[in-house]
């Protein structure tokens, strides 16, 4: 650790031990708080002024930050530099939104020719042209970062979907698959095989299951010719059956959880058309342009990964909750679990040692209001810090004005109660108050904000991973059970006592 890391980190150990002082709600008195404590940029206004945190922390924080050097960290990912190191590769998802000048020729072209091919297999999918046939319905069948990313902005954005219908299968599980292919008319209908390894069995296993659906109920002879296959290896959907010319591509360079922006968006461009889906690259590429040329103290994905910090490495949160007041945003929690999650869940830094602190935090959530009727005790009167993001839209064509303000006034009064709090003689009703939260507020939920929200939280995942010197762009640690799968499956492998017997009572063994 550079001397400069080591004074910020002492710095601010010191700052915590007295944080127990820090009172939000005196905080707030201060002049000029609430303007200092809130940055609007890509048509999101963030108020983070409900926070633990005052200008000596905060000071303390960006101190921090450039002790890494983490906005030049970010520089060399929008250049195509090799940043994720353990795997010898860049990480390419700003370059979806809008190439840097600085990458290389070859992989700008490539970019811009997938962006291309996407445009017209979606326009002529839309227009019923594809193939000769009228599509009513897609199936996408994927998983993790071939299902988060796309399944949450087709929900996300459905005011501006008028195209075919499109579902989504992930799971493994038949009945949900058999359950919608019993819904769907084979004539009609269009799979999607998004995999960007083209080996995840989950996705292997429900492909073929809907290709003998195919085969079983209409006329087609060879349903690999009625299939679409998004892959980073298109050898390995050609070994499957699908069609060259039926296979959309994208660098090796994009991982799973960061590819809602290339080929793997393509039931997003489906449902609501190319032109929104370039809506969307170009809200999250505003969010990269305001996350590298901002400074530190008006940036907000810096901030917001400095106050996740914050919390988890100096005041022991174990925690992250996001609530959105908007129910078409339900899938983001489960989009963003995997992008924090999978990203930070890590112990080893990128020289190889053995992390000295605590690294990815647990995301959970639930939207609002529902989340208030189920969880929201705990966060008001439980012994855990959770510090929570508030997320809103404050104009929703989609809704009216009843619903819509009690909606808003339930968020916004959420976020001053866990401030407040409310004292009481009685400690069961007592409320302790001073617990930490940040807002968002979207101007109206539209590609362009969709993307720059998603952009805004993949950029404080980068941020944590910055300080704590981890690769945010692996995830070998989801290898081992699929290994042991296939060792179960084909009777190879040697078990414990109490996996042997979970196999025999599964009727596995
Ligand atoms: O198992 C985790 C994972 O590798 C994710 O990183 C990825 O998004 C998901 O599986 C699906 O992988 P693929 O797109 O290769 O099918």
């Amino acid at each position: 650790m550079s001397n400069s890391k080591a004074d910020a980190c002492n710095r601010l150990k010191e700052l915590a031990a007295r944080s127990p002082g820090l009172c939000i709600k005196d905080l707030m008195v201060e002049p000029g708080r609430v303007e200092q404590y809130s940055i609007s940029a890509a048509g999101l206004h963030v108020d983070f002024s409900k926070h633990l945190v005052d200008d000596d922390v905060r000071s303390a924080l960006l101190g921090l930050a450039e002790s890494v050097g983490i906005l030049d960290l970010a520089k060399q990912v929008f250049a195509g530099e090799p940043v994720n190191r353990t795997e010898h590769r860049a990480a390419l998802h700003m370059a979806m939104r809008e190439p840097s000048p600085d990458l290389d020729p070859e992989t700008t072209n490539q970019i811009v020719a997938a962006r291309e091919r996407l445009k017209s297999v979606s326009d002529s999918i839309r227009k019923g042209s594809w193939s000769g046939s009228v599509i009513t319905d897609v199936i996408n069948i994927g998983i993790g970062g071939s299902d988060l990313g796309p399944h949450m902005a087709c929900s996300a954005l459905r005011e501006f979907s008028d195209g075919p219908r499109c579902h989504f299968i992930s799971n493994v599980d038949g009945a949900a698959l058999l359950n919608l292919l019993d819904g769907l008319n084979p004539e009609t209908t269009l799979p999607i095989v998004s995999s960007k390894t083209f080996t995840t069995s989950e996705t292997m296993v429900n492909a073929r299951t809907t290709l003998a659906w195919l085969k079983n109920s209409s006329k087609l002879a060879r349903p690999e010719e009625r299939c679409i296959a998004v892959t980073a290896y298109p050898d390995n959907a050609r070994t499957f059956g699908i069609p060259t010319d039926q296979i959309l591509t994208f660098p090796e360079s994009i991982g799973g959880r960061y590819s809602l922006w290339s080929s793997i968006g393509l039931p997003v461009c489906i449902a609501i058309g190319y032109d929104a889906f370039s809506e969307l690259l170009s809200g999250a590429a505003a969010m990269d342009d305001h996350f590298l040329s901002t400074p530190p103290d008006r940036n907000i994905p810096l901030t917001l990964g400095l106050l996740a910090v914050w919390y988890n490495n100096f005041l022991g949160a174990q925690s992250h909750a996001v609530i959105p007041y908007c129910q078409r945003l339900r899938l983001l929690i489960d989009h963003l679990q995997q992008l924090e999650m999978e990203s930070n869940g890590k112990s080893v830094t990128l020289s190889g040692n053995q992390v000295e602190t605590e690294t990815g935090p647990v995301t959970w959530g639930q939207t609002g209001t529902n989340g208030q009727h189920a969880f929201f005790q705990l966060l008001h009167q439980g012994t855990r810090l959770i510090p929570v993001d508030f997320i809103g839209v404050i104009r929703d064509r989609l809704s009216n004005s009843s619903h819509h303000r009690l909606l808003l006034a339930n968020m916004i009064a959420q976020s001053e109660a866990l401030m407040l709090g409310a004292s009481d003689e009685n400690l069961h009703r007592h409320l302790p108050g001073n617990r930490p939260s940040t807002t968002i507020l979207l101007d109206e939920l539209t590609p362009a904000t969709l993307g720059a929200l998603i952009a805004l939280y993949e950029h404080r995942v980068f941020t944590q991973a910055a300080i704590w010197d981890t690769n945010p762009y692996d995830q070998f640690g989801v290898e081992l059970g699929k290994t042991l799968t296939g060792s179960i499956l084909d009777g190879t492998g040697e078990h414990d006592a109490s996996t042997l017997n979970l196999l025999i009572r599964a009727g596995l063994k």
